[in-house]
């Protein structure tokens, strides 16, 4: 089944009030306000045991009904995504890289043992609900409209196996900046604890792994940071990624650095679209291990002069500050980096529509 898969728009009885709309797009944060539709397909087996999408939906936002057996509550067979749709300066919408998401989704399900979405089925839904809440862009400069497709296993069973009806969902919320701080650049926190080992989940974007990881989160909270930074489960000692995003650390000589994808980290489509921009600009990018010891040692020799996060999310974020149980270090000024600003630009003129897009990146709406 594809995106031939006609989709059943239902009519929204009370559209949010224009002035309420409004308000939120003029203040949107991150993640706290929904827009008013969402999109839901189901997947189930039929009598033959052959499973396939069907019943696609542009729906009013809402609750979801779920039998209290369903298995995403026992046993967290869930996976997500997330991606931003722009309004560009002509008027047009775009999302930026969703074909990598829908791949990235379907690795996810691969690992969680839940059925694939076609990649062009994937897409439609999203632009579906971009359309239907067309209305819903943030005015606020850095705007976006983030888009949260998420799957999980609807079928009431309390044995432990994979479950055998899902639902796929497509909500959107208004996004203006992520770190509610609003600092120029951000505190991370080194966790003791781990998020992911070999063999593990680490590389899929699931529930699961969030939920593990917010523990460390409040503790790096409550020290005063804004992101936690997990280290490999083995040496505790290589850098992996924080919370939400992937790491790049920037030399005077030039070089850029991001630790590999070796399983155990999130292949952020933000991380690889930068990796090809540095190289355009002339960085010697590469992808290999970086430890914590080394990464203070850099920092205080004055080799390392600029490390950034980067996600959807959290677009390209300057680190200011590192600590761990043994003291802090400041990387560079402990403020914005040039080189930082120069991808952030690029990356962001890219999908906003205001430099051209020489690498089919951007998919413009009909
Ligand atoms: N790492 C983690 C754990 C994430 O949650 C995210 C956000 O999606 C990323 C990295 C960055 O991925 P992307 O650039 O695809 O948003
Ligand atoms: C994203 O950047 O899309 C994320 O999923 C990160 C975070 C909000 C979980």
């Amino acid at each position: 089944m594809s995106a031939s898969l006609s989709f059943t728009h239902l009519p929204h009885p009370a559209p949010t009030a224009a002035e309420v709309r409004a308000a939120v797009l003029a203040n949107p944060g991150f993640g706290s306000t929904f827009t008013d539709h969402m999109v839901s397909i189901e997947w189930s087996e039929d009598a033959n045991g052959i499973g396939g999408w069907h019943d696609a939906q542009v729906l009013p936002y809402g609750p979801i009904a779920l039998d209290p057996a369903a298995s995403v509550l026992h046993y967290a067979q869930e996976i997500f995504e997330g991606l931003k749709a722009y309004r560009h300066p002509d008027g047009s919408m775009a999302l930026f890289r969703p074909d990598a998401n829908a791949r990235r989704f379907n690795a996810s399900a691969q690992r969680l043992a839940m059925p694939e979405l076609p990649e062009d089925l994937f897409v439609e839904a999203i632009q579906q609900l971009v359309r239907a809440d067309k209305d819903w862009f943030p005015t606020v400069e850095g705007g976006s409209l983030y888009l949260r497709p998420f799957m999980i296993a609807t079928e009431a069973f309390l044995g432990v196996r994979p479950a055998k009806q899902y639902k796929f969902l497509v909500i959107a919320s208004p996004a203006g900046n992520y770190f509610k701080s609003g600092a120029p650049a951000v505190s991370i926190w080194v966790s003791d604890y781990t998020r992911a080992a070999p063999g593990g989940t680490g590389a899929a974007k699931c529930g699961g792994n969030y939920a593990a990881s917010l523990v460390p989160t409040a503790e790096a909270f409550a020290l005063g940071h804004d992101q936690v930074l997990f280290l490999d489960a083995a040496e505790h000692k290589w850098i992996e990624e924080l919370g939400g995003m992937n790491l790049f650390f920037a030399f005077e000589d030039g070089s850029l650095i991001t630790p590999a994808l070796t399983g155990t980290i999130l292949p952020g489509i933000t991380r690889d679209s930068l990796l090809t921009l540095a190289r355009e600009e002339g960085l010697t990018v590469s992808e290999e291990r970086y430890s914590l010891d080394q990464w203070r040692a850099d920092a205080a020799s004055g080799k390392l002069i600029e490390a950034f996060a980067c996600g959807t999310a959290a677009v390209v974020t300057p680190v200011g500050k590192v600590a761990d149980r043994s003291g802090e270090f400041t990387i560079g000024t402990g403020g914005p980096g040039q080189l930082t600003g120069k991808l952030k630009a690029r990356l962001t003129a890219i999908q906003r529509g205001e430099e051209p897009d020489a690498h089919g990146w951007v998919s413009v709406l009909d």
